[in-house]
């Protein structure tokens, strides 16, 4: 990238009406993220030193978001157009960077390498650069009039001849400005078109009058769609889904059915990664090289090292920590737990707030009880330990190594280490018992048919 400082302003004040929800259009998720924090994301891959945040009235969601991710906040009071939000911002463009790009929070699929090709246009001498795409229907966008080779305008569909409408060339809805003079040129912008509004793409007109250079940088359409409804938001998640299938396969990951697994937007798998069909990722999770996840498990914030094995339907949850060859198997949710290399936690446990050593086996039904109603309470397990099946672990509780469990036990107390430790009822045995049980039974029928 240039030496060229860049800052971004990110339009959010979108109402979001076709949403039909209680939230912020931009904070909707796709692949686990808010829209905004995908756009933000972009930004800082683009190299933007500087970024602003324009958002509606009363969108205190937007603003907080915005802030932590550390995006100056700026307040559209009244949504006049797309010119007048970045003048929201108004402060942050003062003493502007060399490269200022404008993109919408509701375009989330926009690459941060798609806005450093408009920055490239800036640096190799264009004053405005507009982000163009060949639309399929080009109904609704603004189409980019194109006139010796130059971009003369951007023409709203509302405000567009009909020769105009016929253009498929449109505007995909980010703009790079050479940053200084950028104030002055959008101070210019007015409103006398069919939606009285100020239009940010008018300054590709202006700019033109000005004799300033105005270029276009094409990219896909299926990278500048918008969100303006749920069916789009479906439409843009599957997007992002199949270029996230394609990085994990690209990458060494083999996936059975591609189709059936949901990535998270951080979800990091290495070579020789195996997914089975049917496997959701939620933020978080990291397979490293030759892991395996098998079909229907349900994974967030776990590491899963190499060799190991998940699954089927498993279910880790955050700070789930699966060691080098460990295997997890079905119906086992594991919480907060470290689980040692080569493991077994093969069926129907509950491993919460605890750390498994080494070459464990805790057997079918193994319970860690980590809540009291009020706190929770760790387990440790010890490397080399056997927990025998359908045990419940009452934390706070220390296994030592080697130590193993009875089946069925309920244990309470800390184990010492290479101990047996067994809390249950004793069995007992009668013998000849159930032929006593059968006469006395005939013999109390015959008296009551007796008595009858
Ligand atoms: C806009 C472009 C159009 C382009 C299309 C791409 C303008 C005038 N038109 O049209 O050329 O083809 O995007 O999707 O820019 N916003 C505010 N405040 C406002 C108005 C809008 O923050 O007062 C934000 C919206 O939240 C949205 C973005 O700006 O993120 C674009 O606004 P929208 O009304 O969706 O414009 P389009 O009609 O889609
Ligand atoms: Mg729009």
């Amino acid at each position: 990238m240039s030496a060229r400082s860049c800052q971004v302003v990110i339009l959010a004040a979108g109402e979001g009406k076709r949403m039909r929800s209680a939230m912020p259009k931009v904070m909707h998720p796709v692949a686990g993220l808010p829209m905004l924090g995908h756009v933000l994301a972009a930004a800082q891959a683009t190299g933007a030193s500087r970024v602003s945040v324009v958002h509606g009235p009363g969108a205190a969601s937007v603003a907080d978001y915005a802030a932590r991710a550390g995006a100056e906040v700026f307040e559209q009071a009244e949504r006049l157009g797309t010119a007048h939000a970045v003048l929201a911002a108004r402060s942050a463009l003062t003493d502007p960077a060399d490269d200022v790009l404008v993109v919408y929070g509701d375009t989330p699929l926009v690459s941060g390498a798609t806005l450093g090709r408009m920055r490239e246009a800036l640096a190799n001498g264009a004053d405005l650069a507009v982000l163009g795409f060949t639309a399929a229907d080009p109904r609704g966008y603004g189409r980019l009039i194109v006139r010796d080779g130059a971009l003369a305008a951007i023409r709203e569909q509302r405000d567009a001849s009909t020769e105009e409408r016929a253009v498929t060339l449109c505007n995909g809805g980010a703009m790079a400005f050479r940053g200084p003079g950028m104030l002055a040129l959008l101070d210019r912008i007015g409103k006398a078109n069919a939606q009285g509004e100020y239009y940010l793409t008018d300054a590709v007109a202006l700019a033109n009058t000005d004799g300033k250079s105005v270029v276009v940088v094409e990219t896909g359409e299926d990278e500048v769609r918008g969100v303006n409804d749920r069916l789009q938001l479906a439409v843009v998640e599957a997007l992002w889904q199949l270029a996230a299938r394609q990085r994990a396969m690209a990458g060494g990951a083999t996936l059975v059915a591609p189709e059936t697994v949901h990535f998270a937007y951080d979800t990091v798998t290495g070579s020789d990664v195996l997914i089975e069909q049917n496997v959701v990722f939620g933020p978080g999770v990291v397979l490293e090289d030759g892991s395996t996840v098998r079909a229907f498990s349900h994974l967030e914030g776990a590491r899963i090292a190499t060799g190991a094995m998940v699954g089927p339907y498993a279910r880790l949850r955050p700070g789930a920590e699966i060691g080098a060859r460990a295997r997890i198997g079905n119906f086992v949710e594991i919480k907060n737990a470290g689980i040692g290399e080569g493991t077994k936690v093969n069926h129907l446990s509950y491993v919460g707030d605890a750390s498994v050593g080494p070459h464990s086996n805790l057997g079918a039904g193994t319970i860690t009880c980590n809540y009291d109603g009020i706190g929770k309470h760790r387990t440790e397990i010890g490397a080399g330990v056997f927990i025998g099946s359908n045990s419940a672990l009452v934390a706070p509780l220390r296994i030592g190594d080697e130590a193993y469990i009875g089946s069925g036990s309920v244990i309470t107390e800390d184990v010492s280490p290479g101990a047996l430790a067994i809390g249950r009822g004793r069995q007992i045995e009668k013998p000849g018992w159930v032929a006593r049980f059968r006469a006395r039974m005939a013999a109390a029928r015959q008296s009551t048919r007796q008595s009858d």
